[in-house]
């Protein structure tokens, strides 16, 4: 694997792979990998003669200081876990690098942020598209992959990559989950011993919701929810709303949509964790 920090010798690298008639697949991520990453370079490596990771702590998509000051980072594990995944290239740019000046652009992406992570997390897509804009001007790569735990930021990203006709093909991969339940996710490593052993519950919750959803309305499972979670001392239920998979928008009745999904987001002590479900619906 090479690790590359310069656009510029990204670009040498992948223009020499492209000539050559191979495709290119790109898993951008913040480091501090786990096997949810991990499972997105397989399917990566799996697609495309070549993949590139790359990781960078993006600072302007973090709408609160101490979030990204304690952001994990474990680099000399994530070179590790990249090389035995086959990952070809990782590109791990400096903040200068990526930003060399401010980035002024302001994407407006309608309804789609206004909701859930765009409504608590303000300015938080406005940073994600802005750097994943320039990552993908990077590697101009044929796929770029991302997890489905962060639901919103997979339909951010795709009307990103249409607005700006970018030819990359979104792939949106399976969440990966611990044998609990809990969705794998970087910032689990800052859950204290007793949060850890509370956080499964968030998971648990959502999956027993599909049942109890089952005669029930949609304002029914919301509170069983939140309710279920907020019960608990060290939780607590930042949001959770049930919408439209594919717009994102609240529903208030089941026949409103084909794609319900509900989304969460939970501060379980410190720590802000979220997750989602689809509901089966017949
Ligand atoms: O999902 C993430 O890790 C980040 O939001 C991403 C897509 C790498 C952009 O910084």
């Amino acid at each position: 694997m090479k690790i590359v920090n310069s656009i510029k010798e990204l670009k040498n690298f992948l223009s020499k792979e492209k000539e050559n008639g191979f495709s290119v697949g790109f898993v951008p991520t913040m480091g501090a990998l786990h096997q949810g990453h991990i499972s997105l370079v397989n399917r990566c490596v799996g697609d495309n003669h070549v993949c590139v990771v790359s990781i960078f702590v993006n600072p302007t998509q973090f709408n609160d200081k101490k979030d990204l000051e304690t952001y994990p980072r474990t680099p000399e594990k994530d070179i590790t876990l990249l090389e035995s995944a086959g990952c070809n290239y990782l590109f791990a740019p400096s903040e200068h690098e990526m930003y060399p000046e401010p980035d002024t652009r302001v994407f407006d992406f309608g309804q789609l942020t206004e909701v859930m992570e765009g409504e608590h997390r303000p300015g938080h897509f406005n940073g994600v598209a802005q750097i994943v804009s320039k990552l993908f001007a990077a590697a101009e790569p044929d796929r770029a992959y991302f997890g489905e735990k962060d639901f919103q930021q997979v339909a951010v990203i795709r009307a990103m990559t249409k607005q700006l006709h970018l030819p990359i093909q979104i792939i949106a991969c399976p969440i990966l989950r611990e044998a609990d339940g809990l969705a794998m996710s970087s910032r689990n490593v800052r859950l204290t011993k007793e949060q850890c052993q509370k956080a499964p519950l968030i998971a648990q919750t959502l999956k027993e919701s599909t049942n109890f959803a089952v005669g029930k309305s949609v304002k029914d499972v919301t509170a069983y929810v939140t309710d279920t979670l907020n019960k608990e001392p060290v939780m607590r239920v930042e949001y959770f709303d049930i919408v439209d998979g594919y717009t994102l928008l609240s529903i208030n009745d089941w026949s409103e949509t084909t794609y319900p999904v509900g989304c969460i987001a939970v501060f379980c002590g410190e720590v802000r964790l979220i997750d989602n479900i689809t509901y089966e619906i017949k």
